[in-house]
């Protein structure tokens, strides 16, 4: 058996292909086609994630092979995005000394405010009154995926793809305010972006309606 087909870059390079051919795919305007993708890549993932779910459970008894496969950074990916782990390490304070004193910082990498603020637009989306009450429209502005709805006379604008996973949810459903994802039935409140359980959450984005019905959406990208 070959040890590796692809070096770390090389499968880092392999997912983003992957995430710009699923915009790619977003962007499919014929309906059918775009469903039976949806379809495929459900039947990809559900035959994937149970045997790996199994897999991942097994090696518990393996404690040292588990430590191993947690840090690869292609199989740690993997698994994150079949939810069986987080791919967000916690940042664990180091303790340094300063003036005989012990100090503790956060690694600089994990430090959020050293990334560049995002831009941001406000996109207008014609007349709310068009939109059908609680339909999903995918929409997609500077390679944000994001889907907009209307629950009588309130529109909202919420990130399309689940969390930890590369995967569309217009295709789900909604219940009251709740967005059911069609994968895997993840539950996020389309008002906040969170999920029923508390452990995910989606971006949500500013909506303003005009008085004249205009729909504006702000979104914010790299
Ligand atoms: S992709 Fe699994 S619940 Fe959404």
């Amino acid at each position: 058996m070959k040890q590796a087909l692809f070096s770390n870059e090389e499968y880092e390079e392999a997912l983003g292909q992957l995430d710009q051919l699923m915009q790619d795919a977003e962007q499919l305007t014929d309906v059918d086609n775009k469903v039976l993708l949806y379809n495929i890549l459900q039947y990809f993932d559900s035959i994937h994630r149970e045997p790996l779910a199994r897999i991942y459970n097994a090696l518990a008894a393996y404690p040292k092979l588990k430590e191993q496969i947690d840090q690869d950074p292609t199989t740690s990916k993997m698994l994150s995005l079949y939810d069986l782990v987080s791919d967000e390490p916690v940042a664990e304070p180091v303790n340094e000394h300063q003036n005989g004193q012990e100090v503790a910082f956060i690694p600089e990498s994990q430090v959020g405010l050293l990334y560049p603020p995002k831009k941001k637009d406000w996109l207008e989306l014609g007349n709310y009154e068009a939109l059908e009450n609680k339909k999903l429209y995918p929409k997609n502005y500077e390679r944000v995926n994001f889907l907009v709805s209307r629950i009588g006379s309130d529109v909202y604008a919420i990130q399309n793809q689940c969390d930890g996973s590369f995967l569309p949810i217009d295709q789900g459903k909604l219940e009251d305010h709740l967005l059911i994802c069609p994968w895997h039935g993840c539950e996020y409140d389309i008002r906040t972006g969170e999920s029923t359980d508390k452990a995910k959450k989606l971006e949500i984005y500013p909506v303003e309606i005009e008085a004249d019905g205009l729909l504006k959406v702000e979104i914010a990208y790299d």
